[in-house]
């Protein structure tokens, strides 16, 4: 038997080494169940002998004093910041400068710049010591309880080498994921407190708090790249792998580059694919890979020579507001539009951008003529946030809400509880054109080259007004309008050819239907299984399907009973039009939940079309009721929840294989 000084050591052991596998490798080997069972004989084992307890148990992670005021710590080697460099000019100068010094340098290795909050943490024979943050370079404060509540810190070191005994620091970032961020956020909302302006604040604000019970809460984590005294590894590009293999936390997306082109596209390429991550990156750091040619560079007053941090351009931009005006979308939504002076912003320059509503308008107090800021973040469309006040002028202009169509000039109406204005008139030209591209455009119809300008000109030549005419189009028709050849008309009556046999669901998609895009339409093909059904739904019976809702209810009944909406599906049938019935009300996905992260080789409408097709409900976010979690690549934080709860995760090709046996069945 062994004494329970054996067991404590063991299970401590053990705990560690999942505790690894889960925070840090993402790729847990025992549930959590097994996981808490383990903890608890722990928990009852130090209790019994509270001598034997140690700092470094992983019971012992939550620190439970709050602390009066942090202490102040000297850093063993400085904490140094970095020069700054703006463009691709900065990046080749800081090159030139370095290599000025010592001459080629053969490799450089390129990190994303984690947008968090700089870290020390301090090892002795491998034991985790403190954690200190970077104060004034020289002196910081001591946040080890604070450090010791994210789960993914060892507290032990795996595999330390002769090298790294003694003591050592390891130096890294601290932050918060976007989707702990917005749920903070969203809980401090719902609290009526101030919520925190960006997850950088968030995170900084949970590292320095008194109490560790509420950084514990907040659900930071660390990536590590540094390693104090530098002499202990040859090279940049040595260090990260070493520290992941020590059990850190390493950023995956790090790598070796031998020159500035090299350099040139690792910016380029993430200046975008950052935003697929689920934290905030604000640059690229740059580094001298060599450790030898870093102590030759040495360092100026507080950044060292070797290493250079790349920021990537604004996401803001100020610009003048030039006019308002009104766009009417496909089911009448009136959407004011923000003219502005063009202004370049993340690499494009923008001209207009939506201002959402007349609220929204409102309570921005946003004036034409005003001076306003823009902001694009991530693939999010660009928008007005605020306007700059101190410069408005006098003459800058109050706006309303027309109280007729800018299109057609018929009444328009605000419905209760709405935000949005909208056209009443279902015939308005502008519906009717914004109707004719939701139709053709990738979610439905998907017909190549039939873009706006096109269907622009076949409305003013009246050869086309619904989706229905699409299948009357001539080759004459076509070759009449401005630009178009042959070969164009050919190609574009093959796709409307191709057309002719139509999934349900796709149809649903093109009709353009309030509130129900491709998903939504995949669930109603699956539910109702041919067009007749479909066309004579009554509102209980759309109400019963899994996945709708009221308001989706209401918006298709109010769409069903349209004169108009019946000849229009009279009108596609009457031009031979054949519609293949989708897999039937009992999808083999039926009663699953799915739940789409990370980056996926098909286009995600596609996906969930799909699921949809066959069945299946997509959702958001991730619970107990999820059934798949599908993971592209780079997922975000779904990810961890769905291992958390046990939910089964597929990658792509297990989708895949799932689909085409769904579909199978469906033929089948
Ligand atoms: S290296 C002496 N690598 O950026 C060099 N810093 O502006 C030490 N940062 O204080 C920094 N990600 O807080 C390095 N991959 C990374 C980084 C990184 C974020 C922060 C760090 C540093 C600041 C410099």
């Amino acid at each position: 038997m062994a004494t329970d000084t054996e067991e404590i050591a063991s299970l401590r052991e053990q705990l560690q080494h999942h505790l690894y596998l889960y925070h840090v490798l993402d790729r847990p080997e025992i549930s959590d169940a097994e996981y808490d069972a383990l903890y608890q004989r722990l928990a009852e084992l130090e209790a019994a002998h509270p001598e034997l307890i140690t700092q470094d148990s992983p019971t012992q992670h939550v620190g439970h004093v709050p602390l009066e005021k942090f202490e102040k710590v000297s850093h063993q080697y400085p904490m140094l910041s970095l020069d700054n460099a703006f463009s691709a000019d900065d990046v080749q100068s800081f090159i030139a400068r370095a290599e000025r010094r010592v001459g080629h340098i053969e490799g450089f290795v390129c990190e994303l710049k984690i947008d968090g909050l700089a870290i020390s943490l301090t090892y002795e024979d491998g034991r985790f010591v403190r954690a200190a943050t970077r104060g004034n370079g020289f002196v910081g404060e001591l946040v080890t309880q604070n450090i010791l509540t994210i789960p993914s810190v060892p507290r032990v070191l795996r595999n330390v080498p002769d090298t790294l005994r003694g003591v050592i620091e390891i130096r890294g970032e601290v932050y918060m994921p976007k989707s702990s961020f917005q749920q903070i956020n969203e809980k401090l909302d719902e609290e009526g407190k101030q919520p925190y302006a960006n997850p950088r604040n968030a995170a900084a604000g949970a590292v320095r708090q008194l109490d560790p019970s509420i950084t514990a809460q907040r659900s930071l984590d660390v990536f590590m790249y540094h390693i104090e005294p530098v002499s202990t590894v040859g090279s940049q590009a040595a260090v990260l792998p070493l520290l992941a293999e020590l059990g850190f936390r390493v950023n995956p997306h790090w790598e070796r580059v031998e020159e500035a082109a090299g350099i040139l596209s690792y910016l380029e390429k993430w200046q975008s694919a950052r935003h697929e991550l689920d934290y905030d990156t604000d640059g690229v750091v740059i580094k001298v890979d060599e450790k030898r040619l870093q102590e030759e560079l040495g360092s100026v007053s507080h950044s060292p020579r070797w290493a250079t941090a790349y920021k990537f351009p604004p996401l803001e931009a100020v610009t003048t507001l030039e006019d308002i005006t009104v766009q009417v979308g496909r089911i009448g939504t009136l959407t004011p539009v923000a003219e502005l002076a063009p202004v370049l912003l993340a690499g494009s320059t923008i001209r207009r951008c939506t201002l959402h509503n007349e609220d929204d308008i409102q309570r921005k107090d946003i004036r034409i003529g005003d001076r306003v800021v823009i902001h694009k973040a991530g693939d999010v469309i660009p928008e007005v946030v605020r306007v700059v006040l101190e410069e408005r002028a006098g003459t800058a202009v109050p706006w309303s809400m027309p109280t007729a169509c800018p299109s057609c000039g018929s009444r328009v109406i605000r419905e209760a509880g709405e935000v949005a204005w909208r056209c009443i008139n279902t015939a308005c030209p502008a519906q009717q054109r914004e109707r004719l591209q939701h139709a053709v455009s990738r979610q439905a119809l998907n017909i190549e080259g039939f873009g706006p300008a096109m269907i622009d000109r076949l409305l003013a030549k009246g050869s086309l007004a619904s989706l229905a005419d699409l299948f009357s189009l001539t080759r004459e028709m076509l070759l009449d309008l401005p630009g178009v050849k042959e070969k164009l008309a050919d190609k574009l009556l093959r796709a409307i050819a191709d057309c002719r046999e139509l999934r349900l669901d796709v149809l649903i998609t093109a009709l353009g239907i309030r509130h129900v895009g491709s998903t939504t339409a995949g669930v109603l093909a699956a539910h109702f299984g041919s067009l007749d059904r479909f066309r004579h739904a009554s509102r209980e019976e759309l109400l019963a399907i899994d996945g709708i809702g009221e308001t989706v209810a209401d918006a298709i009944e109010t769409w069903l009973k349209e004169e108009a909406s019946q000849k229009l599906l009279d009108d596609v049938l009457a031009h031979g039009v054949r519609i293949t019935e989708a897999a039937t009300a009992a999808g083999p996905f039926l009663g699953t939940t799915w739940v789409l992260t990370g980056t996926l080789s098909m286009p995600r409408h596609e996906v969930e079309a799909a699921i949809g097709r066959h069945g299946g409900h997509v959702s958001s976010s991730v619970s107990r009721k999820t059934t798949y979690v599908i993971a592209g690549s780079a997922p975000g934080s779904k990810l961890a929840q769905a291992e958390k709860l046990g939910v089964t995760i597929l990658d792509e090709a297990a989708f895949a294989r799932m689909l085409a046996e769904a579909e199978q069945q469906g033929r089948g």
